[in-house]
């Protein structure tokens, strides 16, 4: 029987696999539990979103993908595997290593992640003649390739451009055609698309699109735009205080979400088909303190259906319909079966 998690590929066409990831950061409370218990795997080709309300998780979550753990944060269980490897028994050089050919990523602020000394050629040919052995040329040409791709409207100029004399949209883009001049097998982007206009921001997603199909790189997003969400994802996850509490095929979700927290973030929306709203709808209330997380679901206080049990028991994922999984008590059915039951 299948694992009710996201099992959405053999292990072959695997290309990240996330198991019981949880991770901490120390705080004068105690460990705030940013992530908890997560299974995730995405595989080749695959474009996941990860969305939920601010501070539930996505980045910490996302930056663990790929191995990375930010400021005094601890990943106090689980592993992390990539393409076969797992990430967390690699050396800090061999890791370096993986970084920039298996793995990309770009962030909503580019303003940090750009030398500002040297030129975009010389930070975008660099990496392109090392990962895939071009010549000096070759690399150029590609990189110009890749920058009009972008909707960069001036590849040669850009090219010759140190970062200050770029705008920040524009810097962000060369972020993206750095990104995705590897072909990495996991290209993460981290809410990438925010602050460039809406056009733009279809020609990026279009072209990280094209990355995940024709190159089959694992594309995972973190966004609060459902809308992007719709266009650009096969499969959603989303994330309540550290949990993923539904994933499934974004339709699937989207049609028929089994989490309240879910049907509260898709309230506005009307059908399916209709119009998307911008950003996520708020829910009343807030979420638990991480450093003081309920015994059972953190949602409890917040969820209009909530039964005794929630508040003492943690539901654990359970599939609803073929590769949509939810941990909720009220909407479960009484047939499903559990992790437990099945891992047994
Ligand atoms: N560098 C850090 N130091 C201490 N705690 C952190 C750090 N980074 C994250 N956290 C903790 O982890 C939680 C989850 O953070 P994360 O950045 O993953 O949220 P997010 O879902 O990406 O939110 P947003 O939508 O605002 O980007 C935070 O609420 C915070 O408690
Ligand atoms: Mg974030």
């Amino acid at each position: 029987m299948d694992l009710p998690q996201e099992v959405s590929a053999d292990a072959a066409e695997t290309a990240v696999d996330v198991r019981g990831l949880s991770v901490e950061f120390p705080t004068a409370q105690g460990p705030a539990r940013a992530v908890t218990d997560v299974d995730l795997r995405v595989a080749r080709g695959e474009r996941l979103a990860i969305v939920g309300e601010s501070g539930s998780g996505k980045s910490v979550l996302s930056l663990s993908l790929i191995g990375i753990v930010n400021g005094s944060g601890r990943i106090a269980q689980g592993e992390v595997w990539l393409d076969g490897r797992d990430l967390l028994a690699l050396r800090p050089d061999e890791l370096r290593r993986a970084r920039g050919k298996d793995i990309a990523m770009v962030f909503q602020d580019p303003g940090t992640s750009l030398n500002p000394v040297l030129s975009i050629e010389a930070q975008i040919v660099a990496p392109l003649r090392r990962h895939l052995g071009l010549t000096r040329a070759e690399a150029r040409e590609r990189a110009l390739a890749l920058l009009a791709e972008t909707g960069l409207p001036d590849p040669a100029r850009t090219l010759a451009a140190f970062p200050h004399q770029l705008s920040g949209g524009m810097r962000q883009r060369v972020m993206i055609a750095m990104a995705v001049a590897c072909e990495p097998t996991v290209l993460l982007a981290d809410e990438p698309t925010t602050a460039l206009d809406v056009t733009i921001q279809a020609q990026i997603v279009d072209l990280l699109s094209r990355l995940s199909s024709e190159r089959g790189s694992a594309v995972v997003f973190v966004t609060h735009d459902m809308g992007l969400v719709a266009r650009f994802a096969d499969r959603i996850a989303v994330m309540y205080a550290g949990r993923i509490v539904e994933s499934g095929p974004v339709l699937d979700v989207f049609a028929d979400p089994q989490h309240p927290y879910t049907r509260g973030l898709l309230a506005s929306i009307p059908a399916v088909d209709g119009p998307l709203p911008d950003r996520l709808t708020q829910i009343d209330g807030s979420p638990p303190a991480l450093t003081d997380l309920p015994a059972g679901c953190a949602f409890v206080d917040r969820c209009p259906s909530a039964l005794p049990r929630c508040a003492d028991r943690q539901p654990l994922l359970t599939e609803r319909r073929p590769g949509q999984v939810a941990a909720c008590w009220a909407t479960e059915p009484a047939d499903a079966p559990t992790r437990e039951a099945v891992l047994a």
